[in-house]
């Protein structure tokens, strides 16, 4: 089976590159040149049993079948949505192992564009537009199953800059539901839920965005609601470098990894007082495009050692990236998500970031990083992290399995 981003990227890059021979073809050689290079492209796709158009993104498909879940390697879609279950009390071990055989059967048709099972509203199902259902495990659920949990699923220790919430901490179950379009995230989740109630209720629901399908080329960087590119130190899927940092080798989470939620609260009020170097100089980048303050290109690496003419660092020693930038093995995977609520009070903004990070070891990777900020971090001063979970992310199944039978056993 081939691996499932690079089908899927594979499917984007084409129709990218298509889009740019022909802009190259109009800007380079003219109209007339450009209307024969769409003749020879439309020709190309005559001689094939695929329609002359361009598919529609909403058809577009992400496998849900494979070595690991869909959702982390795969390209971020526009929105996410995170719902966290506790198991009933009455959820004894075969329960659970029902209920993740009905929800893994959702989720496999559901996401390649077929309706679930006594499906509703099958109609909707029609458009998956990339969606990926990604289930992770709290202690509660892999205690129910009575297996060995990994010692960074005990949770998090306290952060002096944590302002916790229970509504948006913690859970036995986690559905991270992801789709380009919100119809498509919307109806997923609520079949899901149907199909979890007699087993499990709902603990807390997040729902994020990033920009929408089609607004910047595939491939861009996000930016969070304080305006900055976000993500562009993160390992690159399809490298040995992300499989190291995400992947977990042993046990029933071989295949598996760790995730991290944290929900953030952005002070934007605040931040809008802050002038511009202030804020490039509270991560390290510039807010144009991301560079590093000694760099002129996002990629750029940066050179922490660099002084002003008066001699200080050019990256401060309390900026982000500085306190974030781990040493060897200490990386991570962030896929975040933005966040905007309804503002409470004289507040014109209740927005923030759902942070999430993906790697095989919470323990070694995540924490000493997230001490470290809370140690000392510029950004600090604008962020509050008001919840806070962590899962263990089963590895994927093949076609007749289930999401989480390495740690259930297949026979049930
Ligand atoms: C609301 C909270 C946060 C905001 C707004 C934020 C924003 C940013 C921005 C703008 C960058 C620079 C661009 C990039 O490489 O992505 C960055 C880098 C980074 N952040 Fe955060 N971040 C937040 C929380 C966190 C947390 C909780 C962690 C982990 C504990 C973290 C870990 C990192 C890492 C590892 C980098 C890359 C550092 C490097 O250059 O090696 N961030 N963040």
């Amino acid at each position: 089976m081939p691996p499932r981003t690079e089908g899927a990227r594979s499917d984007r890059s084409g129709s990218t590159r298509r889009q740019f021979l022909l802009g190259g073809a109009v800007a380079g050689v003219g109209a007339v040149a450009a209307i024969g290079v769409d003749y020879a492209l439309n020709r190309q796709d005559a001689g094939t049993a695929a329609p002359a158009s361009t598919p529609m993104n909403g058809e577009e498909t992400v496998p849900f079948h494979g070595t690991h879940q869909a959702g982390i390697d795969t390209a971020a879609q526009a929105h996410g949505l995170f719902l966290a279950l506790d198991l009933l009390d009455t959820t004894d071990r075969d329960g659970l192992t029902r209920l993740l055989r009905i929800l893994t059967d959702d989720a496999a048709r559901l996401t390649q564009g077929k309706a679930a099972l006594a499906d509703s509203e099958p109609e909707l199902a029609a458009a998956p537009a990339r969606l990926t259902v990604t289930f992770g495990f709290g202690p509660g659920l892999v205690a129910r199953a009575a297996g060995s949990a990994p010692s960074w699923l005990a949770g998090l220790p306290a952060f002096s800059i944590d302002r916790l919430q229970p509504e948006f901490s913690d859970g036995d179950l986690l559905l991270q539901i992801a789709a380009d379009d919100p119809l498509t995230v919307a109806h997923a989740a609520r079949m899901l839920l149907k199909d979890a109630r007699s087993f499990a209720s709902l603990r807390w629901s997040q729902q994020g965005f990033r920009r929408a399908y089609g607004t910047e080329r595939p491939g861009t960087t996000m930016r969070n609601l304080f305006g900055q590119v976000d993500g562009t130190a993160n390992p690159e899927p399809g490298t040995t470098e992300f499989d190291s940092v995400v992947w977990v080798e042993d046990g029933w989470l071989a295949g598996g990894t760790g995730m991290v939620v944290r929900r953030t609260r952005m002070d934007l009020d605040k931040w809008d007082r802050l002038d511009r170097s202030g804020r490039e100089a509270s991560v390290g980048r510039t807010l144009a495009n991301g560079a590093p303050l000694t760099g002129t290109q996002e990629f750029d690496e940066p050179d922490f050692d660099a002084t002003t003419a008066v001699g200080f660092p050019v990256i401060p020693p309390f900026a982000h990236m500085r306190r974030a930038r781990g040493v060897d093995g200490e990386k991570i995977f962030r896929r975040a998500y933005n966040y905007d609520e309804r503002p409470a009070g004289a507040s014109v903004s209740e927005s923030g970031l759902i942070f999430v990070s993906f790697q095989a070891d919470i323990d070694r990777q995540f924490t000493p990083m997230q001490q470290r900020l809370a140690d000392l971090d510029l950004l600090n001063e604008w962020t509050t992290p008001i919840g806070s979970a962590v899962f263990a992310i089963p590895p994927g199944c093949r076609e007749g399995g289930f999401i989480g039978e390495t740690l259930l056993g297949g026979s049930s």
